[in-house]
């Protein structure tokens, strides 16, 4: 939370439209109507494990489980004692009937190549590269880093992992040596799988040679497998270094899925928290499927005849969730894509969508903004007549968004799912089920069954309707995080100290009198920049890490199109001086730190940063001034009101 974070959340949006699903959608959806979602919500709410038990039901299980729940709070095991393979369920039981010659990747590249992969193929491709893995000595509950771009080869080595009952930690391939380094050495990564390079924006990514320099500190990698993806010049440790297409070639085709326990880790992803390093979330295998699956069921309605793409990257959770495990759970077909999303044109999405006949579409809001600014032209040129259902994850949409989304690229036919859920939750929480519930522009609607969630004071007590609040989570889930990998204590403390008797998301939230959660945002010290969640901490430590730098706060300030952008207020040490030449170079510093994701819209220099007596950095006062140049509200803490002035009449700093 934040260090003044005891002011009242304060709602300013208030939308009012309503938009029905279409009867159409309606007669041919699993859940047809308000009442029968509101009837399934209400047997889930008497009986929560019984309702997860019944989805268990759609997974196949090696070994039936003995308990559904185990809750210790804040420790939860789900189907104890049951035993599974999740590569099993996503590739091997489909192989029996008619998907097994169904498209289950539909891969595009962004020069232009594309490749398809029936469950078939993608069952041996993923086989192969299992039987690599233990060649190279991959055990059960090893870790693997996966460093990878967005083609099928990802997918199959995160799937091969899972079929021996090793753990994977993807890192998005837009993070830098560094970050990284900081991830292969935390999760103690044995093997590290890359590619020579991957395709954005018409260039190439040198990931192999980021790779490389991450792995001079740390020597707990033993070997790198290097999918060739981009045919760039590549660095070579004899030894080390192995080619994915060479070892394919030797592995055998026949690698039986290993029963692993219901509670087996399956992966950690690495997400920003308010304080500290990045925090190793870990997720296991049973319930993560469980819910995974029947949220990719129910919300995004899947069917067989399905052309399904989710644009998130492997490297976040949406790309664990819903780009892999959940919908391959569900057989359906699955659209993968390389690159960026305005490359060579505007209109690559809406291309795609027309070329491969895409049905199902769920992105991030910052991505319809910045369609939205490129205007209507765009998706008008072509036919987005198979699209039957969209949705949304990431940040809150803006409802003049949503509605151009709707109107636009829906063509006022499709339903809206706005899917909130976190890292943590592993799983969609909050959404509208299609066909059931009526949406309201830039709300996230209802818990899903089986989800109870709410809107609190700091007590844990219900706010009134229309009051904001935080946004809790009352009961386990099957999908839920198990830890935070290495550190027992910040799981306790992040997650279910702050709030009496429930689990605390770090967003807040308001709930209207229908019962609709509106969710505000973070409330932590966590930016959400372009849908990605920063943690402002890890960015100020980069900055402080630079020798002129003495002191640097992070903040949020809103922007049109990313959703929030980074302003940093830094202060210099004696003699250091403050020009554009070492704007420039700070922001090059953070891109080194962190990425490019992490870079800084704007810096301001100070000569001291606002405090309260106690020598907390007053982040509200940095927020405000950030965003509206000035600030408001309580300052009373405050221990040097000249601070203040000094920032305010700083003016306008150039970006
Ligand atoms: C935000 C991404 C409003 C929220 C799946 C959350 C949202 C954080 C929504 C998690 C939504 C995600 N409406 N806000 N539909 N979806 N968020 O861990 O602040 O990368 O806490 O997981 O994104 O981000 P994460």
């Amino acid at each position: 939370m934040t260090q003044d974070g005891s002011h009242a959340i304060d709602v300013l949006l208030r939308e009012k439209r309503l938009y029905k699903p279409s009867a159409a959608f309606q007669k041919r959806a699993r859940i047809r109507s308000l009442p029968a979602l509101r009837s399934i919500i209400a047997r889930a709410r008497r009986n929560p494990p019984g309702f997860w038990a019944k989805a268990a039901r759609d997974i196949q299980w090696m070994k039936p489980w003995k308990k559904i729940l185990d809750w210790r709070p804040p420790h939860a095991r789900w189907f104890v004692g049951g035993a599974l393979n999740v590569s099993a369920n996503c590739l091997d039981r489909h192989l029996e009937g008619p998907r097994r010659n169904k498209a289950a990747l539909i891969w595009e590249g962004e020069p232009g190549d594309s490749r398809v992969l029936t469950y078939h193929e993608l069952h041996a491709e993923t086989s192969r590269f299992a039987n690599v893995l233990k060649s190279l000595g991959v055990r059960k509950g090893d870790c693997v880093g996966i460093y990878m771009p967005a083609v099928p080869e990802a997918v199959v080595a995160m799937l091969a992992c899972a079929r021996i009952g090793a753990m994977h930690n993807v890192v998005f391939g837009g993070f830098s040596a560094q970050a990284l380094r900081e991830r292969l050495v935390d999760s103690k990564a044995r093997v590290l799988v890359t590619a020579d390079g991957g395709w954005r924006r018409g260039q190439i990514v040198p990931l192999k040679g980021v790779a490389d320099e991450a792995l001079a500190g740390a020597p707990g990698v033993e070997h790198v497998v290097v999918f060739k993806r981009a045919a760039n010049a590549v660095g070579w440790v004899e030894g080390r270094d192995l080619w994915w297409h060479e070892l394919m070639l030797a592995a055998p085709r026949d690698c039986p899925a290993v029963p692993v326990d219901a509670e087996n880790p399956l992966y950690i992803l690495y997400t920003s928290g308010s304080t500290g390093k990045p925090k190793g979330v870990l997720h296991t295998t049973g319930g993560y499927l469980v819910q995974t699956a029947l949220t990719s069921k129910w919300v995004f309605d899947l069917r067989d005849e399905d052309v399904y793409w989710c644009t998130a990257d492997i490297g976040w959770v949406t790309g664990h969730s819903y780009v892999v495990y959940g919908p391959l759970a569900c057989g359906a077909t699955v659209l993968l894509y390389e690159g960026a999303p305005f490359h060579p044109e505007p209109d690559r999405l809406w291309s795609i969508i027309e070329k491969r006949g895409v049905s199902v579409f769920y992105t991030a809001p910052t991505a319809i903004r910045a369609c939205m600014r490129f205007g209507d032209d765009w998706p008008r040129k072509h036919d987005l007549s198979s699209l039957r259902l969209l949705g949304s994850v990431g940040e809150p949409i803006n409802p003049e968004a949503w509605l151009w989304y709707y109107r636009v690229i829906g063509g006022s036919r499709c339903p809206v799912v706005d899917t909130w859920w976190q890292t943590e939750t592993g799983a969609i929480l909050i959404t509208p089920v299609p066909g059931a519930t009526p949406m309201k522009p830039g709300s996230a609607t209802m818990p899903f069954p089986g989800i109870e969630a709410d809107v609190v004071d700091r007590q844990g007590r219900p706010v009134k309707p229309g009051k904001g609040g935080y946004l809790v989570v009352r009961k386990p889930w099957p999908s839920m995080l198990r830890g935070i990998f290495g550190d027992p204590k910040r799981y306790k403390s992040q997650y279910f100290d702050p709030i009496p008797g429930a689990y605390f998301s770090g967003d807040g939230a308001r709930k209207d009198a229908d019962g609709y959660f509106w969710v505000l945002g973070r409330i932590d010290d966590v930016i959400n920049v372009s849908g990605h969640r920063l943690s402002t901490m890890e960015i100020e430590s980069a900055l402080v890490s630079h020798p002129a730098v003495s002191e640097a706060a992070v903040v949020g300030r809103p922007d049109e199109i990313q959703g929030q952008a980074i302003t940093a207020f830094v202060t210099l040490k004696a003699g250091a001086s403050s020009n554009a030449g070492l704007k420039d170079e700070l922001r090059a510093h953070v891109v080194r730190a962190i990425g490019p994701l992490a870079k800084p819209s704007d810096i301001r220099f100070a000569e001291a940063l606002p405090k309260t007596r106690s020598g907390k950095i007053m982040r509200r006062l940095l927020r405000e001034l950030a965003g509206s140049g000035r600030t408001q509200g309580d300052i009373t803490t405050l221990e040097d009101f000249t601070v203040l002035s000094k920032l305010q009449s700083g003016g306008e700093e150039e970006s």
